[in-house]
């Protein structure tokens, strides 16, 4: 079991936790103004942290998600990340993420060796363990077949500390082609599968580890074993991170950030701007205005959930917008899906601007950025962050100048749920599945956004919804909606012909929208939806099911 060595202390913890930096310019969702905004607090360090380097790999997301679930607070930051950056942060251990390429390979991302003379636990993983081997003067080279997918591990000589006490036989997955032939002098073997004559290593002296396997996945039974054993076992990580810890951290934060100043906050109906916002509110109460634009183009009942929810049950100050009828004036004669966007955008950020102009002095604009955002946006998003163009409140052109309170930008969306039951957040609003920021405007696909085609749409979502909760499946799946095509088919409702409008189901299991699966939704639901779309919305004459996975097809049909 590991103590906290010299080194370790040495690496010095850092006090200024509300640290500013320069964030680039942003683009605004579909909208042309480029925004420019102030300095943001980068987030508040947590006491006990691991810090994941990534080296390109498909999983090292996962890794810093699962060493989170462990309890233990964790980062991925890029492997290029400066020595002093890390030793600043005072990580109680390091791992090394898996990357794509081979370590010997031009241009393959270098270990710096002097990140294992930290004093503090490394635990290299597939690509990460490879680099350490051969840094260290093991053998690493091609296996004669790669190992991709559910691999036999067998342990040697009981596994030694880092795999002590799992079985002598087990699975585990793996994804490589080069692998470790002979560990590191002073390293000792610990297991083996197939292709892998040295399958994990460590040098307890040193603090060293090493897994070809990756223990973050789900197909890896022991995997999260593996993990708790190197955190806590190795690493001596004792505090007990949750999701909820947050809470008391960006309290203060916030308040340290905005003092006694004013901050407004455009809510989505979506569970992240709503979370972002009572964080907020809990901190600077009444001096937070929200403003929820309802531009005509939300599903049923959004808008006035959002304003019980907020206003009357939450206490939140609240300004309705209802800017419909601007918003569909603009969009009149308009089918091309980029132009519709680009439109929204502009008219968000214009009736924004005009209810932060009446809330006054608001010098603060609160956003729901989520952890992955700020990853896809390049790394830990304080050397390099742009907000990725999906975002679903609108931006703010130059000259308001505002700077941004963004409470969860070291969250992953499920992390953001548990901080959101934590405050009280209805369920409705914490389980919400995702909605794009255009709203209903980008599922009437293929002609003209009308209110006429916007109120069919509406309607047959409502009963998908319906349908979908009463199945149970609404928390399964990642989205569930109607789109509305617009083209008519001919059909025979009654004993009269109907040309009408068809409706296409779409439903989607997914982790983060960057992939998507269809959802085998079953039949009976299938029928009921079908059923009652065709019977209570007047306009439809046909329902269809959409089975396109993303890739190749997107999630939303524009
Ligand atoms: P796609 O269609 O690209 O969608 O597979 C991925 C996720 O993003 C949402 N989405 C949007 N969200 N503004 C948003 O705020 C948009 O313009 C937009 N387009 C897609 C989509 O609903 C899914 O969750």
């Amino acid at each position: 079991m590991a103590t906290e060595t010299d080194a370790q202390r040495a690496v010095a913890v850092t006090e200024d936790s509300a640290e500013r930096v320069h964030v680039p310019e942003r683009s605004a969702p579909g909208a042309d103004p480029e925004i420019v905004l102030r300095e943001v607090p980068a987030a508040a360090a947590a006491t006990e942290e691991v810090l994941v380097l990534d080296f390109g790999g498909q999983y090292s997301q996962l890794i810093a998600r699962r060493i989170r679930e462990c309890g233990v607070f964790s980062e991925l930051l890029p492997h290029e990340t400066s020595l002093a950056r890390i030793t600043e942060r005072a990580p109680k251990a390091l791992v090394l993420s898996g990357g794509p390429a081979s370590v010997y390979a031009d241009g393959a991302p270098d270990l710096r060796t002097e990140l294992l003379d930290l004093g503090i636990p490394v635990l290299g993983i597939c690509y990460g363990m490879q680099l350490m081997a051969r840094e260290l003067g093991g053998k690493v080279e091609q296996a004669p077949a790669g190992e991709f997918g559910r691999t036999q591990l067998s342990l040697r000589d009981g596994g030694g500390t880092l795999l002590d006490g799992l079985p002598a036989e087990q699975q585990c997955w793996m994804s490589h082609r080069d692998t470790v032939f002979e560990p590191p002098p002073g390293f000792d073997a610990l297991a083996s599968s197939p292709e892998s004559p040295v399958a994990a290593f460590e040098s307890r002296d040193r603090g060293l580890y090493g897994i070809q396997f990756h223990p973050e996945v789900v197909h890896t039974p022991h995997g999260t074993q593996v993990l708790t054993r190197f955190l806590r076992d190795i690493a001596g990580c004792r505090e007990r991170w949750t999701p909820a810890s947050v809470i008391d951290e960006q309290v203060d934060a916030i308040r340290s950030q905005v003092g006694e100043g004013r901050a407004i906050c455009g809510l989505s109906g979506g569970v992240d701007s709503a979370t972002a916002a009572l964080l907020v509110h809990r901190a600077i109460g009444e001096r937070l205005t929200c403003v929820f634009v309802d531009h005509g183009m939300m599903r049923k009942d959004e808008a006035s959930q959002v304003i019980e929810a907020f206003r009357e049950r939450l206490g939140v100050p609240l300004v309705h917008v209802d800017a419909a009828d601007r918003f569909l004036d603009r969009l009149a004669g308009v089918d091309d899906p980029e132009t519709k966007r680009k439109i929204i955008g502009e008219e968000f950020i214009r009736v924004f601007e005009e209810q932060a102009a009446e809330v006054g002095d608001a010098g603060y604009l609160v956003q729901g950025t989520l952890y992955s955002d700020v990853i896809e946006s390049g790394g830990d998003g304080r050397e390099a962050a742009t907000i990725k163009s999906h975002h679903n409140v609108g931006g703010l052109p130059d000259e308001m100048e505002m700077e941004l309170v963004e409470p969860l930008r070291t969250l992953f969306k499920d992390e953001v749920r548990a901080v959101a039951a934590e405050l009280d957040l209805p369920d409705r609003f914490v389980w919400r599945q995702p909605f794009p920021g255009p709203g209903l405007a980008i599922r009437v696909v293929g002609g003209e956004v009308t209110r006429e085609r916007l109120e069919i749409l509406r309607s047959a979502d409502a009963i998908l919804q319906e349908e979908v909760r009463a199945a149970g499946l609404y928390r399964e799946l990642w989205q569930s909606f109607c789109v509305l095509p617009v083209v008519r088919s001919v059909g025979v409702q009654g004993d009269e012909r109907s040309y009408s409008y068809p409706i296409v189901i779409r439903a989607v299991t997914s982790d983060d929208a960057m992939t998507a699966d269809w959802a085998r939704l079953p039949y009976d639901l299938l029928e009921r939806a079908s059923n009652r779309i065709i019977n209570e919305v007047p306009g439809v004459n046909r329902v269809t099911l959409d089975i396109t996975s993303k890739p190749p097809g997107t999630i939303e049909w524009e």
